[in-house]
């Protein structure tokens, strides 16, 4: 799906090039004239703003790395140091780590809404799948990010994870010392993980090509969940599209330089502040915001290799979804039954978020165990069964005809009220 690109090029330069290799035409057809349907929400500006995230990370990271040592000696320091005397460096610093949660808050938020509208259902079945592996591949960024500064969380953060390997039987305790690079965590580990930090986002980079590639061959779902049927149904990408992510691209900055400018340690761990200490444990160790719903359904089951394979098949779960899924309707806005349960699965990952945060005992120790649970039940019993029992609310037959019956009753040609007055 590209939209109709009468590329004309009166610019000699352009001309000369785009007959030998038709790259503007490429992109006119797939940035300027790609067919968009007319009512997409807010929600629908996340990718974009994704891919800013993704790039800002990236340009941030790159400059970061130019004052950086990565060495358990110096490591700490050398972030003390592009806070305090080089110029900027505050900035350039504060900007990739709360960036960081910006980007995970806006991935949540994409994620959320694919799980709304039905986005992995037929024919985006991959397109979903690419964006899990996206997922995946941003949290191991994440995770090999958090250990650099060499703080106390990032030491034992690191340790406690590494650690998870050696519950396999038999080779475990190999897989950890060959993830290590030794036998601790120590100025090995601190730099095979600095080369992947730098490695993995140019590795997601090209996923997220890969993603938007899908994307443009099956095209753009809508709130509706209903497919395009004809011209009228769409709008082209530029001017309004590309008007609307921009806008909605302010709004996020406002967010995210709040963050940055009042409160850039407001989700991290002070204990981080102070330098990693192979001889003292912190008292608790938490993982960053994002990650901990997985840590909570980790340390709810009794079992560390069990804990480690319900943490992972919690995300990859998330594969198989568009065969979990039984309901042919993909908008949950026609889907009574499944909309309350969409809540109460959102609900459910606030909880586990908060189990993450807390010690595993007590009360939280079995809160932790029912939203582990629920969140396992919700994708294999709850998903499958009401796609079966659940009777879908009628649909509109086409997009253009949803956009049109919410004008007002002018007949949807939105004219001014003095004309009508006339008529
Ligand atoms: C770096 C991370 C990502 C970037 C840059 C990105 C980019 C985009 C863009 C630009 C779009 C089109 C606009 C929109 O629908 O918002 C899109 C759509 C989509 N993305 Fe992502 N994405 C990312 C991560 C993910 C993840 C983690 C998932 C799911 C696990 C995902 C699933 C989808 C789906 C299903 C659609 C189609 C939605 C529809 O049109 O109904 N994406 N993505």
């Amino acid at each position: 799906m590209s939209g109709h690109s009468d590329f004309q090029p009166s610019n000699p330069v352009v001309k000369w090039i785009e007959r030998r290799l038709p790259i503007f035409g490429l992109m006119h057809a797939q940035a300027f004239a790609f067919p968009t349907p007319r009512n997409l929400n807010y929600f629908w500006t996340f990718g974009g703003i994704l891919t800013f995230c993704l790039v800002a990370q990236i340009i941030t990271g790159i400059v970061l790395v130019m004052h950086y040592t990565p060495h358990a000696d110096f490591a700490f320091a050398s972030v003390e140091h592009i806070m305090r005397d080089v110029n900027y460096g505050w900035l350039l610093r504060y900007s990739h780590a709360t960036g960081a949660s910006m980007f995970f808050i806006a991935v949540y938020i994409h994620i959320f809404r694919g799980l709304y509208y039905g986005s992995y259902k037929e024919p985006r079945e991959l397109l979903w799948m690419l964006g899990v592996i996206i997922f995946l591949l941003m949290m191991a960024t994440a995770f090999f990010g958090y250990v650099l500064p060499w703080g106390q969380m990032s030491f034992w953060g690191a340790k406690v994870i590494t650690n998870l390997f050696s519950a396999v039987p038999l080779v475990g305790e190999s897989i950890v010392t060959w993830l290590w690079g030794g036998f601790s965590v120590d100025n090995a580990t601190l730099n095979r993980f600095f080369s992947l930090h730098y490695l993995l986002p140019f590795v997601l980079t090209a996923v997220v090509f890969l993603h938007l590639w899908a994307l443009h061959v099956v095209g753009n779902g809508n709130p509706t969940g209903i497919s395009v049927k004809s011209e009228q149904d769409t709008l082209s990408f530029h001017p309004y599209i590309t008007m609307k992510d921009a806008f909605a691209l302010c709004l996020f900055l406002i967010v995210f330089a709040f963050f940055l400018f009042f409160m850039p340690n407001y989700m991290g761990h002070s204990i981080n502040y102070q330098e990693a200490n192979p001889l003292s444990t912190p008292e608790h160790i938490v993982p960053e915001w994002y990650f901990l719903p997985f840590y909570a359904i980790l340390r709810s089951i009794p079992d560390k290799l069990l804990g480690v394979v319900a943490m992972f098949a919690s995300i990859l779960i998330l594969f198989v979804l568009p065969w979990l899924d039984t309901s042919r309707v993909r908008s949950a806005k026609f889907r009574p039954i499944y909309k309350q349960f969409f809540w109460l699965f959102g609900i459910n990952c606030v909880v586990l978020g908060f189990v993450g945060a807390n010690p595993p005992e007590g009360t939280w120790l079995l809160v932790g165990r029912i939203a582990t649970a629920y969140y396992f039940i919700h994708f294999l019993v709850i998903m499958p069964l009401v796609g079966i029992i659940e009777t879908p609310k009628p649909r509109p037959t086409s997009i253009s005809e949803s956009v049109l019956s919410k004008k007002p009753a002018d007949g949807g040609g939105g004219k001014d009220p003095a004309a009508q007055a006339a008529e």
